[in-house]
């Protein structure tokens, strides 16, 4: 229910920008027959967005142009004279694209773009199950090197169980398990990143993250009770929690990762991934949704990455309007985790002072 009300949301203000944008009066008919459908139609989210696609296209700005630094020609750039995505140069990326948080996937993307040296370096994957949202992409970005992939919503839906939250159930979510499945082989290592943040500093800089023998790099942070991630349940049969003998599991968080594909792939961890989320229906041992099952495999096995790159919890707790600081120390990286979204707040008129932060690479609206 909640979705719906976030989506029609989103739909109103389509509508709205329908209204008062003048070179959108031409669409045809056909179109605005489909749309006043839509209004009747929201008890159905599966079709929704596909039917609203063709209006996403309209509701984002281009994008400036972004050029390579003289100093990124240099270096390994095609010494193996690869081309495409297997350039061995290149920093890879990868995001989801959902309707409900595509203008922040929007913003994360335009924000690593402009705090980059070599922009044309990066190479953006994003996952997408919905709908295709290529076209987008592409005319809000016109240079970008990217590919999407479609995330088939069916894989995970039969893992999923009920949680208390629902947005944290969204399929989608579930796709940082499957990137080393779904990219290409050649990419080794790629930086799974939120929708729901900003990167104001150089992404290269964590891409040549040291991971040592980890698969996984994030901020971990040793101090949170790591006990409350788990049901009494979980803690008391030794056969479950003894997974954590011999580790020292600190909480992380998912949001921001850099992942050895290699590493990864090798090991199969998607498919233990899985096999906890199976646990997880039939015996309940968290409440949350997609992080429980990343931290019952990697913590304690995580190798840890400055708290600079993941300022994390910025959209707040539970209790509506609730703004929260900066963890003290530099901020690489701003991310609105918790129930406030930064541009919702901001449509709403009541932002959060940090949601200032996130506004300037806001891309959603209509050239003037
Ligand atoms: C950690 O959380 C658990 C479960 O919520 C609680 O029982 C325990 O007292 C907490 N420990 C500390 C040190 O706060």
């Amino acid at each position: 229910m909640l979705w719906i009300m976030r989506f029609s949301g989103f739909f109103s203000a389509a509508m709205v920008m329908i209204v008062l944008s003048p070179s959108l009066q031409s669409f045809p008919p056909a179109e605005a027959i489909r749309s006043s459908h839509l209004d009747g139609n929201l008890r159905s989210p599966v079709q929704t967005p596909v039917a609203d696609h063709s209006r996403d296209r309209f509701s984002f700005r281009k994008a400036s142009a972004f050029r390579n630094a003289e100093e990124c020609s240099f270096g390994e750039r095609k010494i193996l004279g690869k081309t495409g995505v297997c350039d061995p140069s290149l920093v890879h990326v990868a995001i989801t694209l959902d309707v409900e948080y595509l203008r922040g996937s929007i913003a994360a993307v335009h924000s690593i773009l402009q705090h980059s040296l070599c922009p044309e370096s990066i190479f953006f994957h994003f996952l997408v199950s919905e709908t295709n949202l290529e076209t987008l992409v592409r005319s809000t970005f016109p240079q970008l090197k990217f590919k999407v992939y479609f995330f088939n919503p069916e894989i995970v839906r039969n893992l999923i169980s009920t949680s208390v939250r629902q947005a944290l159930e969204q399929p989608l979510n579930y796709a940082r398990n499957y990137l080393a499945d779904l990219l290409e082989s050649c990419v080794r290592r790629v930086i799974y990143l939120d929708s729901d943040l900003v990167v104001v500093d150089d992404i290269s800089k964590l891409w040549t993250t040291r991971l040592e023998s980890r698969t996984i790099g994030a901020p971990e942070y040793c101090h949170a009770n790591f006990t409350k991630y788990f049901t009494a349940g979980f803690w008391s049969d030794r056969g479950l929690s003894g997974t954590f003998a011999g580790r020292k599991p600190c909480y992380f968080n998912t949001g921001v990762m850099v992942i050895d594909l290699v590493r990864w792939r090798r090991y199969g961890y998607t498919k233990r991934i899985e096999r906890w989320m199976e646990i997880q229906k039939s015996d309940r041992i968290y409440e949350l949704g997609s992080l429980p099952p990343f931290l019952l495999v990697f913590a304690g096995h995580v190798a840890p990455i400055e708290h600079r790159w993941n300022q994390h919890g910025l959209g707040g707790d539970n209790v509506r309007g609730s703004c929260r600081d900066l963890h003290p120390g530099p901020v690489s990286l701003l991310h609105w985790s918790g129930s406030g979204k930064p541009w919702l707040r901001l449509d709403s008129k009541q932002p959060c002072p940090l949601d200032a932060l996130w506004a300037p690479y806001d891309l959603f609206g209509h050239p003037h």
